[in-house]
């Protein structure tokens, strides 16, 4: 039996939302596996909006069992907000349906605050953040001084834990020209939350193992894209955790070996939030035209995304470091209508021709794109369920990307509505 892990393809944003959900129908168990509160997704269920950052899909579907792996960082008031947002809309959240790695790292307060003071420091050369706090808490757990979900659980030794890390902390406020924190307000904030934490702590890599054991369907729901990588992607303007496939089994705590199928979702255009190098960027009016039809606002933090060709250059380089199977390709009707498109097949950087896209920041801004033209197509693909209901150009299209970034469509979503979708390959059928 197969299990599967999603990811975005391309800067997050690539329309996981709808394909999760579609995954997770089909699942029993749904894992979150890395980032925290900066993804966000709107799922519509029988016509009932439900808005989620942190908890897995899994959770608006009765009899699905939703994991939150030690690879997530957890803000635990936005976790309570999220449970009680999603309570008071009738969904039924209890340990039966909801279980948090003993092992997860914590988003306090003063990461959330870091994170705003140092974007605010940055000036012009900031990352552009989610203001959540993400980074600041994953330099935390690589430092050795995370306060951990399982650490709530021990309130004799929670104290020292947050005095060793007020100790970086506060020299950093200290550097900032900024107050200093007191331990015991931090404690005491914590045990605000701490019930809502404690009640669904798990060794999940345990629990996941026994689901397996138990051949149950396992969906890795990715966060972010993989071009947001903190080793692979567009350094420095990356969120702090691995959004590769690979971080599945790490954030989980399963081997690699879990995982048997991995879909990536690309956009048939692409886009971008924050800061950074974005080669087929198209600050004009076809990026305004492309942003307007496909409502490119972020679900997070309302901004405007930035919007541009397809880059398979970029599209195939993540399918190569995930290990993606097949691709999922979202938004193509966003497409229709236009005389022309574009898609970025390589760079020219320095006087040479490349196609694969450097890893020093620096050559990342000098690349520039090569396109190859494509007459684009009159008629609608909006609401596609077979390929015959497509254009024959839009076809022509999704073939040539497919041989561009070396791996089949499995998967092709003509619109927001589940059922406008069409399905080469079952992800979990294997
Ligand atoms: P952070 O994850 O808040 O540290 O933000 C780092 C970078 O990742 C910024 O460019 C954000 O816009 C981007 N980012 C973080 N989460 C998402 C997401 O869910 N979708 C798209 N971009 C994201």
């Amino acid at each position: 039996m197969a299990n599967v892990a999603v990811v975005g393809a391309q800067w997050g944003d690539e329309g996981k939302g709808k394909i999760v959900d579609w995954l997770s129908e089909r699942a029993d168990v749904v894992v979150r596996f890395q980032g925290g509160h900066n993804a966000g997704h709107t799922l519509v269920i029988d016509g009932k909006v439900y808005k989620l950052s942190l908890l897995p899909s899994g959770i608006v579907r009765p009899g699905k069992l939703s994991v939150i792996g030690n690879g997530v960082v957890v803000d635990p008031w936005h976790l309570a907000k999220e449970i009680d947002s999603l309570k008071s809309q009738g969904i039924v959240i209890n340990r039966d349906n909801l279980r948090i790695a003993e092992n997860a790292s914590l988003i306090l307060p003063l990461h959330r605050e870091l994170d705003i003071l140092r974007e605010e420091a940055a000036g012009a050369a900031k990352i552009g953040t989610t203001g959540r706090g993400i980074g600041p808490a994953y330099e935390d757990k690589v430092g050795r001084r995370a306060i951990r979900t399982g650490d709530l659980l021990d309130l004799q030794n929670l104290r020292g834990k947050i005095d060793r890390l007020l100790l970086h902390h506060n020299a950093l406020l200290r550097g900032f020209g900024k107050p200093e924190l007191d331990g015991q307000k931090v404690y005491d904030e914590l045990m605000q939350v701490r019930d809502t934490v404690v009640t669904y702590l798990d060794p999940v890599w345990h629990l996941l193992d026994e689901m397996k054991k138990g051949r149950k369907r396992i969906l890795f729901e990715g966060a972010q894209g993989i071009l947001l990588d903190i080793d692979h992607g567009t350094y420095p303007y990356v969120t702090s955790s691995n959004t590769i496939a690979g971080q599945a089994a790490n954030g989980s705590g399963m081997g690699p070996s879990a995982v048997s199928y991995v879909l990536g979702i690309a956009k048939a255009y692409t886009t971008r939030v924050g800061s950074g190098p974005f080669p087929s960027e198209q600050a004009n009016d076809i990026g305004e035209w492309i942003g307007q039809r496909g409502k490119e606002f972020g679900t997070v933090t309302g901004r405007k995304r930035r919007c541009g060709w397809f880059d398979a250059v970029l599209v195939r380089q993540a399918i190569k470091t995930s290990g993606i199977q097949g691709i999922a390709l979202t938004k193509l009707d966003v497409l229709d209508g236009l005389e022309e498109i574009k898609v970025c097949v390589a760079y020219m950087l320095d006087g040479k021709r490349i196609d694969i896209f450097p890893s020093s920041e620096e050559a990342q801004a000098r690349v520039e794109p090569i396109y190859q033209s494509f007459e684009g197509w009159k008629d609608s693909s909006a609401g596609a369920r077979s390929w015959t209901q497509l254009p024959a150009q839009a076809v022509k299209y999704v073939r040539y990307l497919e041989e561009l970034i070396e791996c089949p469509v499995a998967l092709l979503s003509t619109s927001p509505e589940r059922n406008d979708t069409i399905l080469m390959k079952d992800p979990f059928e294997d």
